[in-house]
């Protein structure tokens, strides 16, 4: 399974990938708003820093506007993918940027027929939103299965890519069902590092060492 970060915190980026863990970037409205800098500028410079695919979501509603968003996005980058909100409008967009050869990723999935949907559309990526699903007291993973099912089904090339993942759970539920992508904030990526038995046994081999190294 393929790590995306999601956000838009250059520092953040950069940590991550200095250790491996970046195979990709999605932004959103909401983490630019969050990143408190020129979209434009911010999503350059991501661009540049990260070799793999980086999500840059379109603002309008109607296929006509998304399209002229997705042109000049494309100039900021040549990693930059469309992101699309799952809706008619945002399905005629992907089509024609799927004809065009151009990368798309389908936001705010919450059902297993949108996410098919967006695969006969000709998606790159299609983001299923677990922790949100969660929040309502339905199950997020479950909508991953049934999505990794349909897929396997009718053997579409479009990626899962998790979203809206809060906790470690959500990323071994993932993989464990065969999910192509995650998309993991800055800190949740922290977390998986975090085993009281790694840390205790740092501190063990480091005590021990001390006893030889003099
Ligand atoms: O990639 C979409 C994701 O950022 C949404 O996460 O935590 O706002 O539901 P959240």
């Amino acid at each position: 399974m393929q790590f995306f970060i999601d956000t838009a915190d250059i520092s953040a980026i950069k940590k991550a990938n200095d250790m491996g863990l970046v195979n990709g970037v999605t932004t959103n409205p909401t983490l630019i708003k969050k990143a408190g800098r020129d979209h434009e500028a911010t999503i350059r410079e991501i661009s540049e820093l990260i070799s793999g695919p980086v999500s840059v979501e379109t603002l309008s509603e109607d296929a006509e506007g998304m399209l002229k968003e997705a042109k000049t996005y494309l100039k900021w980058g040549k990693n930059i993918v469309i992101k699309v909100i799952m809706s008619p409008e945002g399905m005629k967009a992907v089509r024609e940027l799927s004809s065009q050869g151009h990368k798309t990723n389908v936001t705010l999935c919450f059902s297993p027929l949108q996410a098919l949907i967006a695969a006969k559309a000709g998606a790159t990526y299609i983001s299923p939103f677990v922790g949100r699903l969660d929040d309502i007291s339905h199950y997020g993973m479950e909508l991953i299965s049934q999505i990794r099912d349909i897929y396997d089904n009718y053997e579409f090339d479009t990626q899962i890519l998790v979203a809206s993942v809060r906790s470690p759970i959500h990323l071994l539920d993932a993989a464990t069902i065969g999910a192509d992508v995650a998309t993991v904030p800055p800190a949740t990526l922290m977390q998986i590092f975090n085993h009281p038995l790694t840390e205790s046994g740092i501190k063990a081999f480091l005590e021990d060492a001390k006893a030889w190294q003099k």
